[in-house]
């Protein structure tokens, strides 16, 4: 848990101000010597536990957040304490309660009742947002089993260069697969007007269309919209590149 380092930044100002104030030369030396030895960790410890130096709120605050910090743990998360500012305490959440709202909630509470059990000044806390994280995120764990489930391997993307039809035939599907000037799509090899197959049609790629081979019915290569009878469709599928090699997933009656 973090904490910034003030510990000592009180004490010289009080000392500086005491300086200024014009006490005895000997009780300016004191001062000064006092709050060099508080730079020492140890020593600054045991006069904090006998009361001779009152530790400023972000060194009281770190120290109730380090309580918590058990409890915080048990439910997978971890706290970072930002700032104090105005007895408002903001602290960053980390591990599963970060994303988690219901997570961040109990924990915030919990940091607030307790901070305020132990430091009656506070008066609330303040969840400040995460710093995005690159992140792996497994298909498993988001509830996908199989990430190639339903997906036909098509060919490699260097088989379809710019302006190329492809068909893609397997045993239940015909697919047909489009490159307009990088752009890849993926349709049911089947025109709208009588079912037809469409990879013998033309691809204008400056236009961007598909004539149908048949009767000439002319469609969008981009989104399969027909443009000769605009109520028909060219029935579209999902269609995605992987380490070369385009895939694309049937949809399935
Ligand atoms: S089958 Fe394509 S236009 Fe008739």
């Amino acid at each position: 848990m973090a904490a910034a380092n003030t510990r000592t930044g009180s004490w010289r100002v009080a000392a500086q101000a005491t300086q200024s104030a014009g006490r005895p030369e000997r009780a300016d030396l004191i001062i000064t010597r006092l709050f060099e030895m508080v730079d020492d960790p140890l020593i600054y410890a045991l006069f904090v536990r006998h009361a001779i130096v009152r530790p400023n709120i972000i060194m009281r605050v770190s120290r109730v957040l380090d309580l918590a910090l058990p409890y915080i743990r048990s439910h997978g998360g971890d706290v970072e304490l930002v700032e104090v500012r105005d007895n408002v305490v903001y602290v960053r959440l980390h591990g599963s309660c970060n994303g988690c709202s219901l997570s961040a909630v109990t924990l915030r509470n919990e940091i607030e009742a307790t901070l305020r059990t132990n430091i009656p000044e506070i008066t609330g806390v303040q969840v400040v947002a995460a710093e995005a994280a690159p992140a792996l995120i497994m298909p498993e764990s988001i509830g996908v089993r199989d990430h190639l489930a339903g997906w036909v391997a098509g060919p490699s993307t260097s088989d379809v260069p710019p302006g190329v039809m492809y068909r893609l035939q397997t045993e239940r599907d015909d697919i047909l697969i489009i490159n307009l000037d990088g752009r890849l799509s993926a349709f049911r090899n089947a025109c709208a007007h009588q079912g037809l197959p469409l990879d013998d049609g033309i691809l204008d790629a400056e236009a961007g269309t598909i004539t149908c081979p048949w009767h000439g019915f002319c469609y969008d290569a981009s989104s399969g919209e027909c443009l000769t009878a605009p109520q028909a469709q060219l029935e579209p599928f999902p269609l995605r590149v992987e380490q070369g090699r385009i895939w694309v997933r049937p949809t399935r009656g």
